[in-house]
């Protein structure tokens, strides 16, 4: 285990912010991560853990211990019903579990194509695109639980997902997750709920190939999609989603109808209404925006972005000023979906 003080962190953090962690370590198995935990208990010092950084807001360094897990392995167990298990550690990066599930003709994870970070990752915020979400796909998740200091292995149920939200988000400082169980299926059902991917799939034949072939093409469409709406984090410094699209009463969205009659909005099970935070931002006119190196993204207004000058403190401010407005036109309280240090 190498302890390696005052680390530089702009190269992993998607939006490529300068900030410094005090001591940094890498770890690739249970062994090391319990010695750095140690340590760093030892040391006095707090503890924050880093996944892929595209997540990660920094607007300053971080003090103590970051720890990076970095085992990319991923293991396939056989059942006897048909399903595999995927198995696959903290530090694999999301998009090639997706891409090597399908290779090895397990469906399912097509939808979630292109989501940036890693799989360690992906419990905490119950990634979600296209109709799917991590907890319709998941088996377990492995945790180490640091205030009881024992190891936990944590069904769907005990993880207490709702929409980009689990029991690792509520209590940010008690997990660590370090392995990711899937159930998955050569027959897993295409899911194709969501209007502008069952659109964008319509030139294509889908009764005429099979359940794999078909989750491949979901995922070439989804990569397309999420192409031409989000930018490439090594191109253009973001998070993807900047803020949670809120959820309203039914009597709110449809006073907010009357005055905005294209409003996106999306029902929900319990009669409630998901109103598109995109859209309200881009009708407010910042699409496009920049300003102090910082801006909204010319494609996807839900988007930050950083065209390489900004810092995290001039994101703070646009990102305030935009929950200002949308407060103030929308009578809605935007969340910020990342994590603020
Ligand atoms: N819209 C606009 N203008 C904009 C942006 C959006 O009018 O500038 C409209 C779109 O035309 C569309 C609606 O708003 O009618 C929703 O937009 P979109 O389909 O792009 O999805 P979203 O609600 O903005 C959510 C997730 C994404 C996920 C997509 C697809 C959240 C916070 N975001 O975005 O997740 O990929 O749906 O399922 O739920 C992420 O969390 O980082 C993320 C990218």
């Amino acid at each position: 285990m190498n302890i390696i003080a005052n680390q530089s962190l702009q190269h992993l953090n998607s939006f490529g912010f300068s900030a410094r962690a005090a001591h940094y370590v890498q770890v690739t198995n249970d062994e090391q991560l319990l010695e750095a935990l140690d340590t760093a208990e030892k040391k006095q010092w707090p503890i924050f853990l880093l996944g892929g950084g595209s997540n990660l807001v920094l607007t300053q360094n971080i003090a103590g211990l970051v720890i990076h897990q970095i085992n990319q392995h991923t293991n396939y167990q056989e059942q006897t019903d048909g399903t595999t298990h995927v198995v696959a550690n903290a530090g694999k990066p999301w998009h090639d579990l997706v891409l090597e599930t399908l290779d090895r003709r397990l469906a399912g994870l097509e939808n979630l194509s292109l989501i940036p970070g890693n799989t360690g990752a992906a419990p905490v915020q119950n990634i979600g695109a296209y109709g799917v979400e991590l907890v319709n796909r998941l088996h377990s998740v492995r945790a180490y639980h640091l205030p009881s200091k024992q190891w936990l292995t944590l069904s769907p149920n005990q993880c207490a997902f709702s929409y980009r939200d689990s029991v690792f988000k509520q209590n940010p400082n008690d997990y660590v997750i370090t392995q990711v169980t899937l159930a998955l299926n050569e027959n897993t059902p295409a899911v194709l709920t969501y209007a502008a991917l069952e659109s964008a799939l319509q030139t294509h034949d889908l009764s005429a190939v099979d359940n794999v072939a078909r989750a491949k093409l979901i995922s070439d469409t989804v990569i397309r999609i999420r192409q031409s709406k989000l930018p490439d984090p090594k191109q253009l410094g973001n998070a993807g989603s900047f803020f949670k699209n809120p959820v309203v009463s039914a009597a709110h969205a449809k006073n907010l109808r009357q005055t905005y009659p294209k409003l996106v909005s999306y029902p929900q099970a319990d009669g409630r209404v998901k109103l598109a935070a995109g859209w309200m931002i881009d009708a407010l006119g910042f699409r496009g925006h920049e300003a102090n190196g910082v801006g909204v993204h010319t494609e996807q207004a839900l988007v930050l972005v950083n065209h390489g000058g900004g810092d995290g403190a001039a994101l703070m401010a646009l990102a305030n000023r935009i929950i200002e407005q949308v407060q103030a036109n929308f009578s809605v309280k935007l969340e910020i979906e990342p994590v603020i240090i």
